[in-house]
């Protein structure tokens, strides 16, 4: 990705202080900060505290956080592992790479656990910015398609996105955004942002991301989108997948399944990128995936920065107020036009799903 015109990832090993770094996501867009993480504390505290978050990140940074535990003696192998597992229930990818660790780590003898354990996360790490570079070539051939078809009539191609599904939420590239960066040099496009309250990482990180690209781009609340797509202003949806079932159901952040339903009533294209470890292919269907219910403030309250360059949060509700927050949704396969994985463009379907079974 590039950040201030300089290549950069989300997360990365530096040996020169042994230590995992990240951009810190809570803070973005007003301040880049890099934080170092130096144990298994620290990791499960990013990924819990959302300073790394994305389904394909949340996974690298586990498998760090193994390493992190392994290099201070962190004992029983099992233990460490369930505590990373718990930071977060729904994105699959977590409990994928653990699994991966796992399969690593559980063999080898204690003293031979910490290099092994660093050699994986660096291989998940590089693996996942190979995987969505190939995921923006699949989906930037299916834009150029619907631009060919296009362009006699109109200026640019719209695309819309929700919550932050680029390159913060994976290692680099992302996975709905690396459609869009592959397409940039051959289609002129324009994306338009959801918000995606609660937490807005389409208005914090994706808005961020398109602009260090220099992408045109625009932000709109998530009540727009289907306005916006009833009135021809929508070519395509594209967005990012937390957990995708052996039958095509997609679970993505909150608001993504009413995109998917506007977009069926207007006859647009949905299409979700996602890599083939965010695939649970042992669950039938999405109604058993496990929903992230997040806190009462992410809604009672607001954060920004104010005009003198302060972070503030604010109270958006009366004191008694009481809140539901599920953090995803169930976006149903038969509304999911195609799934742009690393394999190529396939059907939200079983058979499809299965031919991808590793
Ligand atoms: O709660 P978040 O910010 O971790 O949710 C992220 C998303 O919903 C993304 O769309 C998803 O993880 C796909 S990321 C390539």
């Amino acid at each position: 990705m590039q950040v201030n015109g300089n290549a950069m990832q989300s997360i990365w090993y530096d040996g020169s202080v042994d230590a995992v770094q990240i951009i810190d996501q809570t803070l973005l867009p007003h301040e880049l900060k890099i934080v170092a993480l130096l144990s298994l504390e620290d990791a499960c505290h990013a990924i819990s505290h959302m300073q790394v978050r994305g389904a394909p990140l949340i996974g690298v940074t586990a498998a760090y956080g193994v390493y992190l535990a392994m290099r201070n003696n962190a004992e029983p192998l099992s233990e460490v592992l369930a505590q990373l597992l718990a930071t977060r229930p729904t994105a699959v990818n977590l409990r994928w790479a653990l699994e991966r660790c796992r399969n690593t780590l559980d063999a080898l003898p204690i003293e031979q656990r910490s290099p092994a354990a660093l050699r994986l996360a660096q291989e998940i790490e590089q693996e996942d910015v190979a995987i969505c570079a190939a995921i923006g070539e699949h989906g930037a051939g299916v834009l150029r398609t619907l631009w060919q078809e296009k362009q006699g009539s109109q200026d640019r191609l719209n695309v819309l996105t929700h919550c932050n599904a680029g390159a913060l939420a994976t290692v680099d590239w992302g996975t709905a955004l690396s459609v869009i960066y592959k397409a940039a040099g051959d289609v002129p496009l324009h994306v338009w942002v959801d918000e995606t309250r609660p937490r807005n990482q389409g208005a914090s990180l994706t808005c961020w991301e398109l602009a260090q690209h220099g992408i045109d781009h625009t932000l709109i609340v998530d009540n727009a989108g289907g306005h916006l797509m009833q009135n021809q202003r929508v070519d395509v949806c594209v967005v990012g997948s937390d957990r995708t079932t052996a039958n095509g159901d997609v679970c993505n952040k909150i608001g993504t399944y009413l995109k998917a339903l506007a977009a069926q009533a207007s006859d647009i294209p949905f299409y979700v990128a996602l890599p083939v470890s965010s695939i649970d292919f042992e669950l039938a269907s999405g109604g058993d995936i496990p929903i992230e219910e997040r806190s009462a403030r992410e809604i009672t309250h607001i954060q920004g920065v104010d005009d003198t360059g302060i972070t503030r949060s604010v109270r958006l509700t009366g004191e008694q107020t009481t809140v539901c927050n599920p953090g995803f949704d169930v976006t149903p396969a038969k509304l999911v036009t195609g799934l742009i994985t690393e394999a190529g463009v396939i059907a939200a379907n079983a058979p499809a799903i299965a031919s991808l079974k590793p």
